[in-house]
Formats: structure tokens, C-alpha cells, sequence
């Protein structure tokens, strides 16, 4: 097995996190430079279990920081760039640290790549660069969907999508860029969906759902998102991009917080009906097609399958998200409004 260097941006993040575990069991011959800023969304406890870990180097700073980047770009084969502000909710309240991680911070990251002549950027994104679909029918996202995003984030996110084109065709910078769908899974922070029913109903609390919670999102479970980046970085052809998804049909955010009620013994009296959020994107649904084809990745677990380990998980690591939910009630306050 070839042994090689990733630098992997934002892995105290959610997903990057899970990524960092996956690849590290898998190859445990590789090294991996960790770099993440540690904003509200990183967490060191996300990686404990690698504390001490000789191919784990974890590094404390920003994308944005050329000089940093410069440094530890240089004896890296492939970058996998998850570093972002992430979370749609918060790009409305403050959008200006939106366009600096995700759009000025993936550029120094573009600019140092070339410099240092790495193998492969590999680009993460999601299929909210797309724009939204109307409920009820039956198109789907694909590679050749023209974009439309409408979220500062989704904004950002899109253009830095741009910007890795852009460096492939202008400079020759050899990429991939893969576009997701939401993910759910561990390690997410508990004021997202998911996490955040989760939680709440360990607690005896309500679930909050948005608007009339008929809002339809694809969902993958995180390690399906894990699997499917490592086929595109094993097989995926340089310059190509690929569309990730996880379900074959709709299902509104009212019925997989019904479905979270029925896993963990709840009835459906725990919902609590909150105002919706500002141009809330209607339905996401994503054809992965092209990947499934040509690189032979489907999902490995169904919604309620991944749902499950889920639950068992966040029942298992109180320790992790009790600290973070305190730190978040700010936020819960100015984001999560009782409908009048
Ligand atoms: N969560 C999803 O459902 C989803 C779906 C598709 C694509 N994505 C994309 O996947 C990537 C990771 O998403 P996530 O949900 O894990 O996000 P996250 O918010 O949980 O993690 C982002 C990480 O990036 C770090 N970070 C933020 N700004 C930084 C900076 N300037 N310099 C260095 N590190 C910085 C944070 O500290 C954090 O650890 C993002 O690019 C996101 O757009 C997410």
C-alpha cells in the first residue's frame, strides 16, 4: 500500500471528524495534517480517541492564514477540504464570515495546493449550491444542474465551488469536487435537526420543526458520506465532479422527526411547531447516478438503519454534546422562535 499525506481542513468538524476516523482506520499507514480553526462548530473532543496518535498531527488555525498554509501544504499529496462555516441558520444572521472561510480561505488553500504541486484538491460541497425544487416533484439535482444558491452559505458555498473550476482549468490544479446532501450521523452539533430532536427528547424536551415541516431534505448517514469521498479519491477521474445522495424517495423533516418519536418510544405530542426559517428551501433531492455507475458507491445503510445508530450514539456520549448544547443557548434564542 502507498503511503501519502492528506491535509484534511475542518476535521474537528462534523463531518470532517468522521472522515478523519474512517480514513485512519482504513489506512492506517497514511498521515493526516489536521488544520481547524476551532470555531463554535470545531471540537477537539471530536478526536479524542486519536490524542497521542503519531500520524494524527493536529493543527490549531485558520485556512485563511496563507503563511500557515504554506508551511503545511508542503509535503502533502492529497488536500480534502472540509473547512467551512456550515450552518445556513447562522449565514442569515451574520453572512460576512461566510464569504471569508468559505470563499477567501478556499482560494489560499487553491493558491498553496499549486505552489506546492499536491496529487489531488479534493472539494467538498453540497447540493444546496443547486438552489431548491418544488414539493411534490419528481426532478433531482444532477452534475449538469445549472446553480442557483439562495442562502448566504449556499452562496459562498457556490462560489468557492467556482474558484476550484476555476483553478483546474486556469492553473491545471488537479481536483475532484463532490456535492453532497444533508448528512446526519456522530459527531453533529446538537443545534442542527437531528442532534438537536435527539437530545431534546433525552432530556424530556420538545422537538422544534420548522414552518409546516413539509420541507424535504435527502439524508445520508455521515459514514455513507465518509465511504463515498474515499471512492472518489481512490477511482475518481481528475476534474470530474460527483453528485453524493442518500435516499430513492422524498421524506418531509416532519416524518423523520416522527420516525426519530418511534425509535426512542415518544409520542408525536413532543413537537413544537417553530417559525419557519427565512427563504427556506422547499426540497432537496439528489441523483447519484454517476457515482453509483462509475465508481460503484451506494449508500450502505437505509434512513431509519442509520436513525438508529444515531440515537444509540448520542445516548452513549452525553459527555460530548452536553457541554456544546449549553454553549449554543444564544444561539437557540434568536433562531428558534414559537410560532405565534
Ligand atoms: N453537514 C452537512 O449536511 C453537509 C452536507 C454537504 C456538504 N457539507 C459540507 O461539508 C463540509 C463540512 O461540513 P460540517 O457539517 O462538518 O461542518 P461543521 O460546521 O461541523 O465543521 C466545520 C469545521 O471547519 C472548521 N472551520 C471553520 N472555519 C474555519 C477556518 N476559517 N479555518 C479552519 N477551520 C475552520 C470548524 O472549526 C469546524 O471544525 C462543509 O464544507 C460543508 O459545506 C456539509
Amino acid at each position: 500500500m502507498t503511503k501519502q499525506t492528506l491535509l484534511v481542513t475542518g476535521g474537528a468538524g462534523f463531518i470532517g471528524s468522521n472522515f478523519v476516523h474512517y480514513w485512519m482506520k482504513k489506512n492506517p499507514q497514511d498521515t493526516i495534517i489536521n488544520l481547524d480553526a476551532l470555531t463554535y462548530a470545531g471540537n477537539r473532543e471530536s478526536l479524542a480517541d486519536l490524542e497521542g496518535q503519531q500520524n494524527h498531527v493536529f493543527v490549531e488555525g485558520n485556512i485563511i492564514d496563507r503563511e500557515l498554509v504554506n508551511k503545511i501544504m508542503a509535503d502533502v499529496d492529497t488536500v480534502v477540504h472540509f473547512a467551512a462555516e456550515s450552518h445556513v441558520d447562522r449565514s442569515i444572521l451574520n453572512p460576512d464570515i461566510f464569504l471569508e472561510t468559505n470563499v477567501m480561505g478556499t482560494q489560499v488553500l487553491l493558491d498553496a495546493a499549486l505552489k506546492n504541486k499536491v496529487k489531488r484538491f479534493h472539494h467538498i460541497s453540497t447540493d444546496e449550491v443547486f438552489g431548491s425544487l418544488e414539493l411534490g416533484s419528481s426532478e433531482k439535482f444532477n452534475e449538469h444542474t445549472p446553480y442557483d444558491p439562495r442562502s448566504p452559505y449556499s452562496a459562498a458555498k457556490a462560489g468557492s465551488d467556482h474558484l476550484v473550476r476555476a483553478y483546474g482549468e486556469t492553473y491545471g490544479l488537479p481536483f475532484t469536487l463532490t456535492n453532497c446532501s444533508n448528512n446526519y450521523g456522530e459527531y453533529h452539533f446538537p443545534e442542527k435537526l437531528f442532534p438537536l430532536a435527539i437530545t431534546n427528547l433525552i432530556d424530556g424536551l420538545k422537538v422544534p420543526v420548522y414552518g409546516d415541516g413539509l420541507n424535504v431534505r435527502d439524508w445520508l448517514y455521515v459514514q455513507d458520506h465518509c465511504s463515498a469521498i474515499d471512492r472518489v479519491l481512490t477511482d475518481g477521474k481528475d476534474g470530474e465532479t460527483y453528485l453524493i445522495g442518500g435516499l430513492t424517495k422524498d421524506i418531509s423533516n416532519l416524518e423523520v422527526v416522527k420516525m426519530i418519536l418511534s425509535l426512542m418510544n415518544k409520542s408525536e405530542a413532543e413537537i413544537e411547531f417553530i417559525a419557519d426559517r427565512k427563504g427556506h428551501d422547499r426540497r432537496y433531492s439528489v441523483d447519484w447516478t454517476k457515482i453509483n455507475r462509475e465508481l460503484g458507491w451506494e449508500p450502505s445503510v437505509d434512513l431509519e438503519e442509520g436513525l438508529r445508530r444515531t440515537i444509540a450514539w448520542y445516548e452513549n456520549n452525553q459527555a460530548w454534546w452536553r457541554p456544546l448544547k449549553e454553549q449554543a443557548k444564544d444561539f437557540f434564542k434568536a433562531n428558534y422562535k414559537k410560532e405565534n
